[in-house]
């Protein structure tokens, strides 16, 4: 078959992309490897910046998220045992972020791709992509026992850290950029209303701990552990105990327990690729970068990318202008590379690393310490939390 753009991965990247190209009047074939349940069921990330609000409303796509996120107004940084609040609405003008789970956007974005009746195939094998130096690009894969062949004028590469876009450029076109923590976050997903209205991001002697939520009735947690260990170390009864040391605060407040319904350990890298493109193959989100979790940022990146890739697609459409695609990858590392520095700042403020010395950790104190007594320095921390602009 023949189309505009191939689009390789159906995450937020993939979905977001295609749902703005058919807005903008261009054919997109989608192909994804895992089935349409595992992509809308996957437990990711859960904060949208302000912008990633936006651009879901711009899409169409806002309304259950406008009617189900949790809008939030501010942050807790807890450390020496108590908490401290970050106003991010006060200190950037009144923006906040959405609490509205990452698969719920995936959902939004394929419900309504495949309600369109636009061409999305899920649990596609064997996906190659070729002909990337060419004028004609080309997606092959097997689904539901044929082969299938996607001619395409461009591919855009939204396949995830470990999809095959990225591997089909010959290196040496590529230019990697790595950080690997000496640690991971244990996460898990527990049936109880979150103990707190906002999230606590908390710095503990015995290691990070955060306190987030996805629903009302659903509360996620996350400890800092060593990236090798393996989850069958961490009986419930474990992770409650060690929850409560770290988030043990002055005054009444207390942690509440549920039935845990999902835990897993997720190890914690930066990674850039440079430059985002190469011939008419395009990369966008994980499949070109990574941050740590701790600032919230790899969905909203994942976004940003894609407006950016939408428009200048669209663009040549209209105009036949090249420059918009030609700046892609500029454009968006611009981006990336303030986005990597926020995030390795908040993850580097708030663990323990193993090789640091009594000396680091006074700074880290009192970096704390001055981010929240300064509001200087709180309101950079919030401008970076709710988000940076978009273009
Ligand atoms: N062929 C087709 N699809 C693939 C292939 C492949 N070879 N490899 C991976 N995929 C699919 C995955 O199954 C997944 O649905 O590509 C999609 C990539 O989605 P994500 O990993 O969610 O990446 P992205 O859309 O860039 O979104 C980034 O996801 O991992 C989180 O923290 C990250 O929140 C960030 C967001
Ligand atoms: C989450 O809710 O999963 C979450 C929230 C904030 C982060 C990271 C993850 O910084």
């Amino acid at each position: 078959m023949r189309t505009q753009v191939g689009i390789v991965g159906a995450g937020p990247a993939g979905a977001m992309l295609a749902h703005l190209l058919a807005r903008a009047g261009v054919d997109s074939v989608v192909v994804e490897a895992r089935s349409r349940e595992y992509v809308q069921e996957r437990v990711r990330a859960g904060v949208l910046e302000h912008g990633s609000c936006d651009l879901m409303d711009a899409a169409g796509v806002g309304a259950r998220m406008r009617r189900e996120g949790l809008v939030h107004h501010g942050i807790e940084l807890r450390f020496g045992g108590r908490g401290h609040r970050i106003d991010l609405s006060g200190l950037t003008g009144g923006r906040t972020i959405m609490i509205y789970p990452q698969r719920e956007v995936v959902k939004d974005l394929t419900d309504a791709r495949v309600a369109a009746g636009l061409p999305i195939f899920f649990e596609a094998d064997e996906v190659r992509v070729a002909g990337l130096d060419g004028d004609r690009p080309k997606i092959d894969f097997r689904h539901a026992d044929s082969a299938w062949r996607v001619e395409c004028d461009f591919i855009a590469g939204c396949d995830g850290f470990h999809g095959v876009c990225r591997e089909s450029i010959p290196p040496a076109a590529l230019r990697v950029y790595e950080r690997v923590y000496p640690f991971g976050w244990l996460g898990i997903l527990a049936e109880v209303a979150p103990s707190s209205d906002e999230l606590i991001y908390c710095s503990h002697e015995r290691g990070f701990a955060l306190h987030s939520m996805r629903t009302p009735a659903l509360t996620r947690l996350y400890l800092q552990c060593d990236p090798n260990d393996a989850i069958e170390n961490w009986p419930d009864d474990r992770i409650w105990r060690e929850l409560h040391t770290r988030f043990a605060a002055a005054g009444d407040w207390r942690l509440a327990e549920g039935p845990i319904v999902q835990k897993g350990i997720t190890p914690m890298r930066s990674f850039v690729v440079e430059p985002m493109r190469y011939g008419r193959l395009f990369l966008a989100g994980d499949a070109a970068h990574i941050v740590p979790p701790t600032g919230a940022k790899g969905l909203n990146l994942a976004l940003a990318d894609v407006k950016v890739l939408a428009a200048a697609i669209a663009e040549f459409y209209r105009s036949g202008r090249h420059d918009p695609l030609d700046n892609y990858s500029s454009a968006c590392l611009r981006r990336v590379w303030k986005v990597q520095r926020f995030s390795w700042w908040m993850t580097s403020v708030l663990h323990r690393f193993p090789d640091e010395t009594p000396f680091d950790w006074r700074r880290q104190q009192a970096e704390l310490d001055y981010v929240t007594s300064s509001s200087a320095a709180a309101a950079s921390l919030a401008e970076n939390y709710v988000g940076l602009p978009l273009d």
